[in-house]
């Protein structure tokens, strides 16, 4: 039975998880696999960046993400520039879905989802309590460990792994 079968007027139902994905990590892919579990599509944003300086250019974190997510059937990769709920709007998606580990993370989350409340009230925004073996991730902890040679194999998957060693090696 499909997901949407349940909901009153049979439609289907678009969640969007944005991030800059520098690069994407095991706890990302915890959150949007229990996604695509719930929602009949998620459209992961990768976000161009303009306020940090990232390891992998746009292209190289849609590629990773893409890579990592192939066995997903219902979730599609796609880079993104400017307000998240226009790109929301713009993917006729009704639904922003965000990762929740810490309180840390979840006096960020209350201001943006608020905000974007404000900005685009018909989207609403889903929390997932990230899963507790993957709740100390980080990108900026993955990319550090990577370039101190540290191995990083339980914390991003394959292709990222590759990928990450390919950066580490192409530096020194
Ligand atoms: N598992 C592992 N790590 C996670 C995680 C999870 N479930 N959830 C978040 N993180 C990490 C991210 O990897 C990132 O780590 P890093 O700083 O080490 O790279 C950190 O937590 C912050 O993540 P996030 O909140 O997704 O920030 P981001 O910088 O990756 O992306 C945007 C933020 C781009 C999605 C957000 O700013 C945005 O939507 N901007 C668009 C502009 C806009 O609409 N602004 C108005 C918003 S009100």
């Amino acid at each position: 039975m499909s997901k949407s079968t349940n909901t009153a007027v049979n439609a289907v139902v678009t969640a969007v998880y944005s991030g800059t994905f520098d690069p994407l990590t095991l706890g990302h892919e915890d959150a949007i696999r229990r996604a695509a579990q719930m929602f009949d599509q998620v459209i992961i944003a990768v976000a161009v960046a303009h306020h940090k300086k990232t390891l992998f250019s746009l292209d190289e974190r849609v590629a990773l993400a893409q890579a990592a997510l192939a066995d997903c059937p219902n979730v599609k990769v796609l880079p993104f520039d400017g307000l998240i709920v226009e790109f929301v709007r713009a993917q006729n998606a009704q639904v922003i879905v965000r990762g929740l580990r810490s309180v840390t993370d979840y006096d960020y989350e209350t201001q943006m989802s608020g905000m974007n409340r404000h900005l685009a009230p018909e989207v609403d925004t889903v929390f997932l309590h990230t899963s507790a073996h993957v709740q100390h991730i980080s990108s900026t902890l993955v990319r550090e460990i990577a370039k101190l040679g540290g191995d990083v194999s339980g914390l991003v998957s394959a292709p990222v792994l590759n990928a990450l060693q390919g950066k580490v090696a192409t530096k020194h």
